[in-house]
């Protein structure tokens, strides 16, 4: 079955580049209704028109309140039959209200190996603290930041001789690996979460479902 997704972006979108371009070459069997910013002229927007998808941008500071904004955004992607919700570098927190309408359906990419860095400059995080090895997060999300089941995660080497910006563009390179896999793990494959974990079942057991 052909999975409908929404992403929600609010900068460069080079994450939606990455699951346009998967989409596009075949390598995910998915399709996306809508791609929604929370800021007007985010780069992301241009992506998604440039591949002849709705490009909606709704401002955040034209409601009063988050639930208020979050109801809007359910709305906008119910109305779209939208049944895996992307963030791809959406810089806003997520109310329960959004979160309980897409239960187990809304994923995260997050510049780091969770839950080591959680939140804002995660790369810089990593390098103050010395890590030698940093990564890539793909995760379900809970109504907690960078926090939800991990479905994939990618090492990336720290390197001595490395800035915030060398680092952060070697892990944004994996990340446009990691996020289309993640992806396809949840469209194609069986799978489940148990406690934090999610398990995947082998491949040829059936089309991608979660099971309960
Ligand atoms: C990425 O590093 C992503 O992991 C983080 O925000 C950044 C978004 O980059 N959540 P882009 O807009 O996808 O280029």
């Amino acid at each position: 079955m052909t999975r409908t997704l929404g992403v929600l972006i609010s900068g460069r979108g080079s994450n939606l580049q990455a699951i346009i371009n998967a989409v596009g070459d075949g390598r995910l069997r998915a399709r996306i209704a809508v791609v929604i910013s929370n800021r007007a002229g985010a780069q992301g927007l241009q992506r998604a028109e440039a591949a002849g998808i709705e490009a909606i941008c709704m401002p955040h500071r034209d409601y009063p309140s988050r639930e208020d904004y979050d109801r809007a955004l359910v709305s906008q992607l119910r109305a779209r039959r939208v049944d895996l919700v992307c963030l791809a570098g959406f810089m806003r927190l997520l109310s329960p209200i959004f979160v309980d309408a897409f239960p187990n359906a809304i994923l995260n990419i997050h510049p780091s190996l969770l839950p080591s860095f959680p939140g804002i400059e995660p790369q810089r995080q990593a390098l103050e603290h010395g890590v030698k090895v940093s990564g890539v997060t793909v995760h379900i999300v809970d109504c907690n930041l960078d926090a939800g089941p991990i479905v994939v995660q990618r090492a990336v080497e720290v390197r001595d001789d490395d800035c915030v910006d060398t680092l952060a563009a070697r892990i944004l390179a994996v990340e446009h690996q990691a996020y289309p896999e993640a992806i396809r793990l949840l469209t194609e494959r069986r799978w489940r979460v148990e406690g934090r974990r999610v398990l995947v079942e082998e491949p040829n057991t059936g089309p991608g479902r979660q099971t309960e």
